[in-house]
């Protein structure tokens, strides 16, 4: 399975712009994060990149991701990837044992809050875009109300690293991908 292959299967299965720009995200998150810990960003980045693939197909939480799984696994995406996916749902009760397991489950939930501050500034830029603005915003339970603070503080806890450093290599990864994401000012 490479690159190529998985971005297939996301153009097949989502048609939402905003699910899939969710999804380049996360995967451009997982590579930086893969990085930093010296293991393999193509996998890493395969598991951000298909995590959701099948919102669009199972909407709820009865389905996803679970429904998904057959579906990945008969297109040859390799187990652990699919496990790691598994695992980024607290309902689905698969435990997140590995480090790019705690990575994808770090990474979901805050790459939406980051998008979110990104999209409500003037510029509509990542790239003048900083920690401080994400701050104000955090502290504001109205802004962004569906994005769970809990589950981002947790999910930096599982994975052993300060929040705000965290947020901090976020937004800087996705930076790289800011205008495949839409937040480069241009679009
Ligand atoms: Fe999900
Ligand atoms: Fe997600």
């Amino acid at each position: 399975m490479d690159r190529e292959q998985a971005l297939a299967i996301v153009h097949e299965y989502v048609q939402n712009l905003n699910l899939r720009r969710h999804m380049l995200a996360v995967e451009a998150v997982m590579r930086n994060y893969a990085q930093f810990y010296k293991e393999n960003p193509d996998e890493w980045g395969l598991a951000g990149l298909l995590h959701d693939f099948d919102w669009e197909v199972h909407p709820s939480l009865e389905q996803h991701p679970q429904d998904g799984a057959p579906i990945l696994r008969s297109r040859g995406v390799p187990e652990p990837i699919i496990r790691c996916i598994l695992s980024h749902a607290d309902h689905t009760g698969i435990p997140r044992r590995t480090l790019m397991e705690r990575a994808l489950f770090a990474c979901d939930e805050v790459t939406g809050l980051i998008t979110a501050v990104a999209l409500v500034r003037p510029s509509r830029s990542l790239q003048d875009l900083e920690v401080r603005s994400v701050r104000k915003k955090w502290k504001n339970p109205r802004f962004a109300a569906n994005v769970d603070r809990d589950e981002i503080v947790r999910g930096a806890h599982e994975l052993g690293v300060e929040l705000w450093d965290h947020i901090e290599r976020i937004i800087y990864a996705m930076r790289g991908v800011a205008s495949e994401l839409g937040l480069d000012g241009e679009s």
